[in-house]
């Protein structure tokens, strides 16, 4: 297991429709998350304002954009993301767009490959292959393409780990309690706990906090799971 710290391994999502509501957020939660990322919806609406708001503040930024383009027009956007701190970015898991993504990043921002969406159900999954046969290859792919790592639900990590071992960075979303039962649109969903158990490094979290009355005791109970996790 990688040594990052528990409070690390939680990275929130801010899904939401302006900066300033992103800021209010990152406000709220200062001192208990160290990891944001930004997707589609606040990249929109804040161009790059808020990974340079984020940076500025010694936060870490995983800028979560899935892209999937020709390689020409990838390595264009990338070297326009380069100027700005992002640690992490997805990029959809087709081998010529993984080596673009690799050759115009360098090291300077970590390429995770998306596996199979979270919010894929198994059972009207048929694409002539299991889902997890289609996770261990993509996995693979953005392996030999020399990405960082990949973007994979809890219940494909232990597979993924068992194939390629240690080396790939797993970064989990559709982590959901069981106590609650609440799944909005994800469909492959298991708890913090299980995720980190199963092997993944980092665990990303929307809903679950930013819909809470009070975000800082569900981050404190994430963080919690994550660390009994580490222990096993
Ligand atoms: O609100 P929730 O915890 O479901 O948010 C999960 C976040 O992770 C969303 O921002 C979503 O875009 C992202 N994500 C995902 N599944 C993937 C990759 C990213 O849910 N495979």
């Amino acid at each position: 297991m990688r040594l990052i710290p528990p409070e690390e391994r939680l990275i929130l999502a801010l899904d939401l429709p302006t900066k300033d509501e992103a800021i209010k957020v990152v406000k709220r939660v200062e001192g208990y998350i160290r990891f944001f990322k930004v997707g589609l919806q606040l990249f929109l609406a804040s161009h790059f304002y808020m990974v340079d708001w984020l940076g500025d503040k010694g936060y870490k930024v995983f800028l979560d954009l899935k892209l999937h383009d020709i390689p020409n027009t990838v390595i264009h956007a990338l070297n326009v993301m380069s100027q700005h701190p992002v640690t992490f970015t997805t990029l959809h898991a087709e081998e010529s767009i993984l080596r673009a993504g690799v050759e115009a990043v360098g090291d300077r921002i970590g390429i995770l490959a998306v596996t199979v969406l979270t919010s894929v159900d198994p059972k009207y999954f048929n694409w002539g292959k299991s889902l997890e046969e289609v996770v261990i290859e993509r996995t693979g792919i953005a392996i030999d393409a020399g990405c960082v790592g990949v973007i994979a639900s809890g219940k494909e990590v232990s597979l993924i780990r068992k194939e390629y071992g240690e080396d790939p960075i797993i970064v989990t979303p559709g982590i959901r309690s069981q106590s609650t039962g609440v799944r909005d649109d994800q469909k492959r969903t298991v708890t913090a706990f299980e995720a980190i158990k199963n092997g993944s490094d980092y665990i990303v979290v929307g809903r679950p906090i930013l819909n809470a009355l009070d975000p800082k005791t569900v981050i404190v109970e994430i963080v919690k799971d994550i660390e009994k996790a580490m222990k096993k």
